[in-house]
């Protein structure tokens, strides 16, 4: 059952966040706070979705046409209320006849389920209205609403304008409503800032619905409609969030050993039989393979990880990409356009950035490859450095297929070391290394016989150990 039109009230500032980001822009999981709102609107497949906008309304529509391009938006000058926002909002969409349905969400509540929606969609058909209704405590500042003897909505008194018996009601107003357009219409154009806030509130209608046709209400539980309003609002619903995002992988068949402390963003993908370690951070357009493992306190983003690969502790990869039966760590550090082929292996310290490691390839301890190219099964050792830039230009390093690389050598790119060429440990390379061919620059080692007896025996004829 789908309804005409959606309208979405996100015109207020949110002052209570105390922030300098606008309310419905704030981050839930990885999208903002409207984003998850808007998805929410569009499942419902309705002709037209607006959005009622105000402060920082630039900022809201710039955000509304590059992601949800299809969305009308129409500003709301003064914000006088959520009565008077949704006058604003209906003002600007055409063509509803008075018998079709409009959804009235808040902008800043985005967890609402789109099967909630749909539950609602079917009372309001035989009302004049329904709105959605949740358990809350004394404390806290919803609106509270008064139901008949029949169950259906009489009114709602919003907290600052309750009594204190009107206070201790246990439902709340999630702000969240179904509507005809001609029974809302008439309604608005009735409402008065008779109220503590001089405001023109929506929630006015329900008392006028109730005279007419009537005001369904559908239970939800708290978690689904909490509304954003302050910081610890923010937490409470990005802890849902997280629980939805984490369950629908277990029900993919993800193992997630702490789900409560594993953080996945909404885009994330992860595959069969994969696990996930406490403390881990899956961000942006993040994908993982089936079968790998990623161990604790591991942070990725937006990055591409293969199957049966193992990212072990405290590895961090951003813009990156792992393939098949690799191993990074632990501690390994993948910067933006790194592309680990199957097979090969990143270490504990390495550090690569805009480097491709081809298949079978390894860095295992102790590196830094900026701008470079390390062919198949070529073994970089410990301590090697890429000196990539000169101050001005960055430049690139090709380690060509099975070449070594010695621990502790300087790669001065531009550089090549031909295929299966060694490099001896300590050198600095300046040169292209032909194939197959040995390169070393360090200095022929000296041994001198006796000499750390007699260095020892000088120094204590003179007094100077400062032991
Ligand atoms: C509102 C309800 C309250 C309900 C609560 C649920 C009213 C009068 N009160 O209170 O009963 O329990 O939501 O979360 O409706 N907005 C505009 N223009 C305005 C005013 C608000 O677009 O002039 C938008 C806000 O951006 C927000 C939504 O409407 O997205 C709700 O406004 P808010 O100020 O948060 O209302 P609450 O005090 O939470
Ligand atoms: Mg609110």
């Amino acid at each position: 059952m789908s309804a005409a039109a959606v309208l979405v009230l996100a015109a207020g500032k949110g002052t209570r966040m105390k922030s300098k980001t606008i309310k419905v822009l704030h981050d839930v999981c990885g999208q903002p706070i409207l984003s998850w709102v808007m998805n929410t609107a569009y499942a419902l497949t309705p002709d037209a979705v607006g959005v009622v906008v105000g402060h920082e309304s630039e900022t809201v529509a710039a955000y509304l046409e590059k992601e949800f391009p299809k969305a009308q938006h129409m500003l709301q000058e003064e914000q006088n209320g959520t009565g008077h926002a949704v006058s604003v909002g209906l003002a600007g969409l055409e063509g509803l006849s008075d018998d079709s349905i409009v959804v009235i969400l808040s902008g800043d509540a985005p967890l609402i389920r789109s099967e909630t929606l749909k539950t609602l969609l079917e009372k309001c058909r035989k009302h004049s209205m329904a709105m959605v209704a949740m358990p809350i405590s004394t404390q806290q500042h919803y609106g509270r609403v008064i139901r008949d003897t029949a169950g259906l909505a009489e009114k709602i008194i919003e907290y600052k304008d309750a009594d204190a018996s009107v206070r201790n009601l246990s439902e709340g107003n999630a702000g969240i409503y179904a509507c005809y357009a001609g029974f809302l219409k008439k309604a608005l154009s009735t409402l008065k800032p008779t109220n503590v806030q001089g405001e023109l509130y929506l929630t006015d209608i329900v008392a006028i619905a109730h005279t007419a046709n009537g005001c369904g209400v559908v239970s939800a539980p708290i978690e689904e409609v909490t509304g954003v309003n302050t910081r610890m609002d923010l937490a409470a619903v990005t802890s849902e969030a997280q629980r939805r995002i984490n369950e629908k992988h277990m029900q993919n068949g993800v193992t997630l050993i702490n789900p409560h402390s594993t953080y996945i963003e909404c885009n994330v993908e992860v595959g069969e039989d994969s696990t996930i370690y406490p403390n881990v951070h899956l961000r942006g357009d993040t994908s993982v393979g089936c079968g790998t493992t990623i161990d604790t306190g591991v942070v990725i983003q937006n990055s591409k990880i293969g199957n049966d690969s193992w990212i072990k502790a405290h590895s961090v990869i951003s813009e990156a990409s792992v393939a098949n039966g690799c191993q990074v760590g632990p501690m390994a550090h993948l910067r933006p356009l790194s592309v680990m082929e199957d097979g090969s292996k990143v270490g504990n310290f390495v550090e690569i950035k805009k480097t491709t490691i081809k298949e079978g390839a390894k860095a295992n301890h102790l590196a830094y490859l900026g701008d470079a190219l390390i062919g198949k099964r070529a073994n970089i050792g410990a301590g090697t450095i890429t000196c990539n830039y000169d101050g001005f230009r960055k430049h690139k390093t090709v380690v060509e297929e099975g070449a070594f690389i010695g621990s502790d050598t300087q790669l001065v790119a531009p550089v090549t070391v031909g295929r299966d060429a060694y490099v001896g440990s300590g050198t600095t390379v300046v040169k292209n290394v032909p194939r197959g061919a040995l390169a070393i620059s360090r200095v022929r080692q000296v041994n001198k016989d006796g000499w750390a007896d007699r260095f020892r025996s000088a120094q204590e004829k003179r007094g100077k150990s400062d032991k």
